[in-house]
């Protein structure tokens, strides 16, 4: 039953713990068949969200450090994905910006619950070309730009070192496939119920 109005933290717990999760439906998944490179894994997840309908499938949850290494994260729309990384776009000025400047890394959460599914990237953070950055605010609405001060708005791009893609099982057989950056392409890593066996881990480099 749901709260009517504020409740006691014990009744709380109880009423989350009796929440229902991973309720969606996941899309067939062919490990057979899965990209050797993230980017293309991940335009095929994000087109396979819109297609159940979810919900602004671009929004996701980007976390930074700040000069001290406490992390924060906030929410943000998702400007692109290709081999330069996973672009996303604020003010310069704002604390994301300038946490960004003393540690330029970040971590970008996708959750997609109607298909149980779940993207995150983590890599070092890259500021793209003035151009890229004007671009970018150039293709905003008038007023969405109004009060950004010229110069402020930064496109930046996440150059991803690793990528998980996460799909709930009813049978908590999760299925997870992991790219790890390495010299010269990705190691790719799958485990759980569509993988075969869960007593081994496949791996493959590509
Ligand atoms: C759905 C959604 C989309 C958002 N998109 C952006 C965005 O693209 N860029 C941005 O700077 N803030 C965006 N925000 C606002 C951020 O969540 C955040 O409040 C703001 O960027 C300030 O964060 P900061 O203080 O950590 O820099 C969005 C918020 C929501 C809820």
């Amino acid at each position: 039953m749901r709260p009517e109005q504020s409740i006691p933290s014990t009744d709380l717990a109880a009423w989350l713990r009796a929440l229902p999760a991973l309720t969606g439906t996941a899309p067939p998944l062919d490990l057979e068949t899965i990209p050797a490179e993230p980017e293309t894994l991940f335009r095929i997840w994000i087109a396979d969200a819109a297609d159940a309908h979810v919900p602004e499938p671009h929004a996701a949850t980007l976390a930074t450090v700040d000069a001290e290494g406490v992390p924060d994260a906030r929410t943000l729309i998702l400007k692109g994905v290709d081999g330069h990384g996973w672009a996303f776009a604020g003010p310069r000025s704002s604390r994301k910006g300038a946490q960004l400047a003393a540690a330029p890394a970040a971590a970008l959460g996708f959750w997609w619950q109607p298909v149980v599914r779940a993207v995150r990237v983590r890599g070092i953070v890259r500021e793209a070309t003035p151009e890229e950055s004007a671009a970018d605010l150039a293709a905003r609405s008038g007023a969405a730009r109004d009060g950004i001060a010229p110069g402020d708005w930064v496109l930046w791009r996440i150059i991803a070192s690793r990528v998980e893609f996460w799909q709930g099982s009813a049978d908590r057989n999760h299925t997870r496939i992991v790219y790890d950056r390495i010299e010269d392409g990705w190691r790719r890593t799958m485990t759980g119920a569509s993988a075969g066996a869960s007593e081994h881990d496949t791996e493959e480099q590509g």
